[in-house]
């Protein structure tokens, strides 16, 4: 039996109604479902507090989608995981592609991130991936090996330790073409190996979520893999009824 955990990402969606009926309707259906895996919640900051509030009592974690690499200070706009942690965030989400791409973020400044979300015993959700053109050049286990090697440059031989990973390839997100779930597993078996060769932590003790397209359709297939530990969602996770569905499908196999 596999524990498994499984992530909604909001990203830049939700409002007060959303969060309203979401929590509603989840509250309703979902008790024995929600026990056996680990669900968590990531929503946009301006909403983690009201989350917090919802979630309260339903084995459910609160996750946040990013921190800036200040603690404190002149720097306008930005949260610190210091902020995070003191309103009961518990997972952050660092080096999403939409970061890496839309904000300009570099492997070292996801390091540092990862690094900060580490040093306040948060727990990081490390996102790494390849695009469509590496893909067709054959360059994933390349990038996933670099995007791996800027943190233990920063971290050293422990840097893996109490944090998740999510796999998620770039041209799966948000286009509705999930991965092959046997290619995911070969990409993850690669990723804990690799990781199991430089870090004192061993290969069963690494969490490593997809993420990229996952529906209720194509979950079961997935989860059936062992070696794919969890699901990071994005466009499933807004809607209650489909969140849930993929709750069940994960409850009933794992
Ligand atoms: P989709 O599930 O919408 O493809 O998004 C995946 C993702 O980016 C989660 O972080």
């Amino acid at each position: 039996m596999k524990k498994f955990f499984i992530i909604a990402n909001w990203k830049l969606n939700g409002s007060k109604k959303m969060i309203a009926n979401f929590f509603k309707h989840l509250k309703f259906h979902s008790s024995t479902y929600l026990k056996k895996n680990t669900i968590i919640i990531a929503p946009p900051t301006i909403y983690l507090e009201r989350v917090y509030k919802n979630i309260n009592n339903m084995n459910i974690m609160l996750g946040a989608q990013n921190i800036d690499i200040n603690l404190q200070g002149a720097f306008t706009g930005e949260n610190s995981v210091l902020m995070l942690q003191d309103i009961g965030v518990k997972y952050v989400i660092v080096g999403h592609s939409e970061r890496r791409l839309l904000h300009y973020e570099t492997d070292d400044i996801i390091a540092k991130k990862f690094h900060l979300i580490k040093k306040f015993n948060l727990i990081p959700i490390l996102c790494i991936g390849e695009t469509e053109i590496d893909k067709k050049n054959g360059q994933t286990q390349t990038i996933i090996k670099k995007q791996l090697n800027s943190i233990f440059k920063k971290l050293g031989k422990s840097a893996f330790k109490n944090t998740i990973i999510a796999y998620e390839p770039i041209w799966a997100i948000g286009t509705g073409l999930s991965a092959n779930p046997e290619d995911v597993q070969c990409i993850h078996k690669f990723i804990k190996s690799y990781i199991e060769k430089y870090d004192l932590i061993n290969a069963e003790d690494i969490t490593v979520q997809y993420g990229g397209s996952i529906n209720h359709c194509n979950a079961k297939k997935f989860i059936e893999q062992p070696d794919i530990n969890g699901f990071l969602i994005g466009n499933s996770s807004l809607s209650s009824e489909e969140f849930l569905k993929i709750i069940r499908i994960a409850h009933d196999i794992t």
